[in-house]
């Protein structure tokens, strides 16, 4: 079958197939692996410091000359102000990790930290990034002036068809239609309540609304979610929990078993763990957190917050204190390298893409 469309034109790959980009989790391996099986790799970098930026995407390099992006988190840091609502929930925490033989360093106020995607453009820019993804928001007019000079394409990431529409206004190459089934933050930027549409309903109304390249996101995890989302008006793909399992993921042995065991049911959206609304598997941490009723500190200071106990439960492989982000349909990942559960998702798509009208008898 001719995998040829205009987004793999655009962005110069074989096949509409995009490896998400899954901050924590996705290695420069992951990123290789998908790229030089024709499909499109992505680097995360939100919030990293510039130098660490410019090491991913060398790491990157060393293992593909195929085109890759690199991910940024485009969002006004906001000021880090509430110190006592920091320390609220930092004793809360505390008592928490005691009640479960932790030991976790406290963080201090001060030392928290992140990096803003402006101050991480120079070293895509150095680095000749030529394919930019993008996340909770739009990046500044003068920043996409740089990047569009450098002749960089933007994709960015929308959870209603009133944020595709600002993307598309705002020069963007393509856009990810993000579905609530999705792992990881919601993409989500304009003010109001959180957009929950589901990557059905997303898809096509979004296809019909701009005219630009849509990326489908959220819940594909074989080829009958892939195909669907081609049917659905997508131009693209772009699979994220169906790759936890794999070799090339930095999650742990314990917590790719619970991924492994998670079912439908068994993931929620939260901002105990960062902030920020994001879908994860439930765990004590999660649980823990939203119980206490506490009222949240702002993305990054609860991120910043929870990054000690992750950092020592992730030595300890303890998945009750790991933050495990994982999408509806998580429990399909299968426990193969990246690029052939991605072949394979391809293959199966291809499959019912091509077998002509009939209806459908089901699994
Ligand atoms: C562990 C994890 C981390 C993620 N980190 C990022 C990120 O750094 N940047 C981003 O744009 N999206 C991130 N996402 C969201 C993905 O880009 C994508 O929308 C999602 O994985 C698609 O849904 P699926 O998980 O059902 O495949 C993350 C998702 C997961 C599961």
């Amino acid at each position: 079958m001719e995998w040829k469309n205009r987004l793999t034109s655009l962005l110069g790959i074989e096949y509409p197939f995009i490896q998400a980009p899954m901050l924590g989790i996705t290695t420069p391996a992951m990123v290789a692996a998908m790229s030089n099986s024709g499909g499109l790799g992505s680097l995360p970098v939100g919030g990293l410091p510039p130098e660490r930026v410019a090491a991913l995407i060398a790491e990157v390099k060393a293992l593909t000359s195929r085109p890759f992006a690199v991910n940024l988190f485009t969002y006004d840091i906001p000021a880090v102000d509430q110190p006592e609502q920091f320390e609220q929930m930092q004793q809360f925490l505390q008592q928490l990790y005691k009640a479960n033989g932790l030991a976790v360093p406290a963080v201090a106020f001060d030392a928290v930290k992140t990096y803003s995607y402006r101050e991480q453009l120079p070293a895509l820019l150095a680095a000749n990034v030529s394919l930019v993804s993008f996340t909770f928001g739009i990046p500044d007019e003068s920043s996409i002036a740089l990047l569009k000079e450098k002749g960089c394409l933007l994709l960015g990431t929308a959870t209603s068809v009133e944020e595709a529409v600002a993307l598309e206004k705002a020069g963007c190459d393509a856009v990810v239609a993000q579905g609530i089934e999705a792992g990881g933050h919601r993409g989500s930027f304009l003010p109001g309540p959180l957009p929950q549409v589901g990557t059905v309903a997303l898809v096509p109304q979004i296809a019909d609304r701009i005219t630009l390249p849509v990326i489908a996101a959220g819940g594909i995890a074989d080829g009958r979610s892939a195909a669907a989302a081609f049917c659905l008006g997508a131009s693209g793909v772009q699979c994220g929990s169906v790759l936890l399992r794999s070799p090339e993921s930095a999650a742990t042995p314990h917590h790719k078993d619970k991924v492994a065991a998670v079912t439908d049911t068994g993931t929620r959206i939260t901002r105990a763990f960062s902030g920020r609304w994001a879908r994860g598997i439930e765990n004590a941490l999660m649980d823990g957190i939203d119980a206490s009723g506490l009222p949240l500190n702002v993305y990054p200071v609860q991120d910043a917050l929870t990054q000690a106990v992750r950092k020592v439960a992730k030595e300890l492989d303890d998945p009750a204190f790991i933050v495990m982000y994982a999408g509806q349909a998580a429990q399909m990942a299968k426990a193969l390298p990246a690029a052939e559960i991605m072949e394979a998702l391809r293959m199966a798509a291809e499959k019912i893409l091509t077998r002509g009208p009939q209806i459908p008898q089901g699994a």
